[in-house]
């Protein structure tokens, strides 16, 4: 039965990053996915995504898979222990769906999928690893280093290059997105000073 759930989302996001240009540009979806076990792990953030009502209305079935998935995963506090703050902490929400915590291993791709309620600021911050942000509901802004702001919304994509700082912001609406990383997987982001 979890399986089950794990696998409808893994079909989800496979449709999704199929069917987004810019995401199969950026990373093709992985062939070697082997399944793996989760440990459920929550956090304040999931139940607020699990009752987030800003979102488009209607279903979404690749953003209803995250919000399934959501009691089975094991949510990340990546920045638990940094000046980031209790606010960020407790609304801040982020669980892999590929690769180390996920329910899946690949050597060639991770995913997670990361959850921002409205009115939240997500700091400077930078890693090795090339990364894809794919709007599946909801808007943020998008800040890269060196680029200027930009609001995405669904099936809209950023791409960050190699330790290139970026940051988001939630401004009236809550976003959802399916973030990739491409290699740089053994090293965690780290704020931007
Ligand atoms: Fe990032």
């Amino acid at each position: 039965m979890t399986r089950d759930v794990w696998d409808r989302l893994l079909a989800e996001a496979r449709r999704a990053h199929t069917g987004s240009a810019a995401l199969s540009e950026f990373c093709a979806f992985p062939d070697d996915l082997a399944a793996q076990d989760v440990t459920a792990f929550p956090i304040a953030a999931a139940e607020l995504m699990a009752r987030e009502a800003g979102f488009a209305p209607g279903p979404n079935p690749f953003r209803d898979a995250f919000v399934a998935a959501g009691p089975l995963a094991m949510w990340r506090e990546t920045y638990k222990g940094t000046d980031i703050g209790e606010d960020f902490m407790a609304r801040f929400g982020c669980y892999c769906l590929i690769g180390a915590g996920g329910a899946f291993a690949s050597q060639k791709m991770w995913a997670w999928v990361v959850y921002m309620p409205a009115d939240l600021h997500y700091r400077w911050h930078h890693h090795p690893a090339e990364e894809a942000y794919y709007v599946i509901d909801g808007t943020a802004e998008f800040f890269r280093y060196g680029e200027a702001p930009e609001r995405l919304g669904a099936k809209t994509v950023s791409v960050h290059r190699s330790n290139q700082p970026h940051a988001m912001t939630t401004h009236e609406a809550p976003v959802m997105a399916y973030v990739v990383w491409r290699n740089g997987f053994e090293t965690p982001p780290v704020l931007t000073e």
